[in-house]
């Protein structure tokens, strides 16, 4: 029997509002997406905050390092010209359960403070841990994820080793490996499978690739067009 692939937006709908934004989210939100992944740091002043650079040149009217400004300082910066960068709190009251999310642990010491801030939600904003997925390719923050709380979904993710993820998803007790598709191949999926992991591939943007992916029986395909999915 096969099963629905799921539509997982990449960092909001990426390919058509600026990425990691509010606006981004509710784009992708529209295209009534399973799911959206989105990238999380730690600013200066302990709050997460959406972003995916470890600097602001590329996307911003700032420069530097994300992690050395405060939340109120990054807020006077502009994404894209017009947008704010969001924090995962705010992401998590748009998004209001209306699809998966797949927050990426991407700056240094994020694991335990996105943890707790979903244990919150769990636990007295009628939120469930099956509606978060916590992904990284710091494999020391997914530890210390599964030494904050056990009960959050994981996701090892992988650019070029999938054998590594898969040693890596059973020390924590992962639910899913989230390899770069380009690695991905009928045989390795196979045998994620058989060891009851889910397979999320991402970026995942051409029509061949999304059928290629689809005939392997993937989980879910992260795209930065998810309503081409
Ligand atoms: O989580 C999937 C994907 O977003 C990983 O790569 O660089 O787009 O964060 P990146
Ligand atoms: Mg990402």
């Amino acid at each position: 029997m096969t099963s629905k692939c799921l539509v997982i937006g990449h960092r909001g709908a990426k390919a058509y509002v600026a990425e990691n934004t509010l606006e981004s989210i509710q784009k992708a939100l529209d295209f009534n997406v399973d799911g959206i992944e989105i990238d999380v740091h730690c600013c200066a002043s302990g709050e997460l905050v959406v972003f995916h650079d470890f600097t602001l040149d590329r996307m911003t009217n700032g420069n530097g390092k994300l992690e050395e400004y405060t939340l109120s300082e990054l807020k006077d910066f502009l994404v894209d010209g017009q947008y704010k960068i969001p924090t995962l709190e705010e992401v998590i009251q748009l998004i209001d359960r209306k699809s998966l999310l797949n927050i990426e642990l991407k700056g240094k010491h994020t694991a335990e403070a996105t943890c707790l801030t979903i244990q919150d939600y769990v636990d007295h904003k009628g939120w469930a841990y099956t509606d978060f997925l916590v992904s990284s390719f710091d494999y020391h923050e997914l530890e210390d994820a599964f030494k904050t709380n056990r009960h959050i979904p994981l996701g090892v993710l992988t650019n070029d080793n999938m054998d590594e993820a898969l040693a890596v998803a059973e020390t924590i007790r992962a639910q899913a490996i989230n390899p770069n598709f380009k690695i991905v191949n009928r045989d390795n999926v196979k045998l994620a499978q058989d060891k009851n992991y889910n397979v999320n591939v991402w970026t995942v943007n051409d029509a061949a690739d999304i059928k290629r992916m689809k005939a392997y029986g993937v989980h879910a395909i992260i795209s930065d067009t998810p309503d081409k999915v």
